[in-house]
């Protein structure tokens, strides 16, 4: 399972990617805002600097000429750029679109099972589904990813699916279990993913025995 941060934060980035096992980072306009870098070409630039793996760009426009052009041009900023795209009609044929040009593609903000299919017949490289935002409105995020599993493994559609909007380390756990090729979480939830109180009290158990028996063979 690929582990993507979340994030556009810089600092979240390099923290995560220190740890050795970041295959790459998610952004979105939201998570820009946040971020709050001055040039968001430039912004995306750094974040590919700092990470070897692929970086989702979103568009933001919502016509299909506006969304190649956009698109074509964050393709252009670096190698790993892969270009966000929203599951809307016109997202749709720019999908197709893109894969003609060989330029990689997300496609974001999928709430249901078939709008996945459509995504994956257009081409596209991720289908982002968007668990804990229905878990919010009491649907049920995970069995999307489950039925999502299923239908590109029967027809091998070769869309990873990208699990997102992931809210706590279960929820990764669970995305594992039924086969989502790649959870893409924030910072908070890695650090929670890392953080287990058997594992601290261990540890200091250990270290006090160790600095006893240093204290004993050097008596
Ligand atoms: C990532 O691709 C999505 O944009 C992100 O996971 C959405 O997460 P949220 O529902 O916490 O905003």
């Amino acid at each position: 399972m690929k582990f993507f941060i979340d994030t556009a934060d810089l600092d979240e980035i390099r923290e995560a990617n220190d740890l050795g096992v970041l295959d790459g980072v998610t952004t979105n306009p939201s998570l820009m805002k946040k971020a709050g870098g001055a040039d968001f070409h430039e912004h995306i630039f750094r974040i590919c600097e700092i990470v070897d793996g692929d970086v989702s760009a979103e568009v933001t426009a919502t016509d299909f000429d506006g969304i190649m052009s956009e698109g074509r041009t964050l393709a252009g900023i670096h190698k790993n750029v892969v270009v966000k795209v929203p599951l809307i009609e016109e997202g749709i044929k720019a999908l197709k679109a893109f894969r003609s040009e060989g330029i990689k593609t997300n496609c974001t903000l999928c709430f249901s099972a078939p709008q996945a299919l459509i995504a994956a017949k257009a081409g596209a490289n991720y289908i982002s589904p968007f668990i804990g935002r229905l878990d919010d409105i009491s649907n049920d995020g995970l069995q999307l990813i489950s039925q999502i599993v299923t239908i590109y493994q029967n027809y091998n559609f070769d869309t990873e699916v990208l699990a997102a909007s992931i809210r706590h380390p279960m929820h990764v756990v669970a995305c594992a279990e039924l086969g989502a090729d790649v959870a893409t979480v924030p910072l908070s939830v890695i650090k929670k993913i890392l953080k287990h109180p058997l594992t601290d009290v261990g540890l200091e158990k250990f270290l006090a025995d160790w600095d006893q028996y240093k204290e004993s063979v050097s008596a």
